[in-house]
């Protein structure tokens, strides 16, 4: 979609990142209160472009979560150890340790390919990212289109995937990426849920995969041919040609859509050296279909 002309009567500039997807807006402030218009133009740019970075944000947590509540409902985060934030909407996305210094193994499901939230009845809209503090270099996000994957696939494939349903699970995905096991309230929160494997977009209806770490396996599948699947589709659709790879400026809030890529932070910096912080808002979404 990137390949269209953006609308001209859009409340800010915006400029194509990629010929695949994302877009850089400028000449908008986020931090400031936005009527319907310009909600409705992000919304719109955000199915066209899939990834929308705002430069030269200057964002408090309050003022982030309160540009976020204008697209939806907020999503708490399941993981208890946030709730304690002065704004618990706002989840800090770092690489610090409990004496505030910088150190691998926070957030590391972070660096799996997944969409946000998918082990939820229903998952993320679309997440925001503010960077708070960068690392001198590295430290970039990738997202992976899983709308361009899906129309790569040949026409026969299409149709064996149509009906198939996927199992997403919070406690399944800490397992698969190494991190703290999910707690017994965790799982109580998040009970494995069902999505389509092949899912609709809710705004602009085209077709995209729905897979990533959050998932679990194939319903009514054995495990071990449903987790086959899931990774020869996951390595299909994270290929280059599929991939946009974000690199960090000061100022950037990134907005995309959890509906239609899957994303990934890039372990391309000096994790214990350096510290990275980003702030996290997400918008509850529909259910897939
Ligand atoms: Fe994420």
């Amino acid at each position: 979609m990137a390949n269209r002309q953006p609308a001209e009567d859009w409340p800010f500039e915006i400029s194509p990142l990629s010929p695949l997807m994302a877009a850089a807006v400028t000449g908008f402030d986020a931090a400031t209160p936005i009527d319907d218009f310009a909600r409705d133009s992000i919304l719109e740019a955000l199915g066209r472009f899939k990834v929308l970075v705002l430069r030269n944000q200057d964002l408090a947590p309050a003022a982030q979560a309160a540009f976020t509540r204008r697209f939806g409902e907020l999503e708490p985060h399941v993981n208890r150890e946030f709730r304690g934030n002065a704004v618990p909407e706002v989840h800090p996305v770092n690489n610090l340790d409990e004496d505030g210094k910088p150190a691998r193994g926070r957030n590391i499901g972070n660096y799996s390919w997944h969409t946000d939230k998918s082990y939820m009845p229903r998952p993320s809209l679309a997440t925001m990212l503010y960077a708070v503090t960068l690392p001198p270099a590295g430290g970039d996000t990738e997202f992976a289109d899983m709308q361009a994957a899906y129309a790569a696939l040949p026409e026969r494939r299409k149709t064996e995937l149509a009906d198939i349903r996927i199992v997403h699970s919070w406690e399944r995905s800490r397992q698969k990426n190494g991190s703290r096991l999910a707690t017994a309230q965790e799982i109580l929160d998040a009970p494995p849920v069902t999505h389509p494997l092949i899912r609709t977009h809710p705004m602009t209806g085209l077709k995209g995969l729905y897979i990533g770490n959050h998932t679990s396996h194939v319903e009514g599948w054995p495990v071990d041919k449903g987790e086959a699947l899931l990774q020869e589709l996951e390595d299909f659709a994270t290929q280059d040609r599929f991939v946009y790879r974000h690199r960090w400026q000061s100022g950037d809030m990134v907005i995309w859509d959890n509906c239609s890529l899957l994303h990934r932070a890039v372990d391309n910096y000096d994790i214990e050296a350096h510290i990275r912080i980003l702030n996290r808002t997400v918008v509850r979404g529909s259910v897939p279909i």
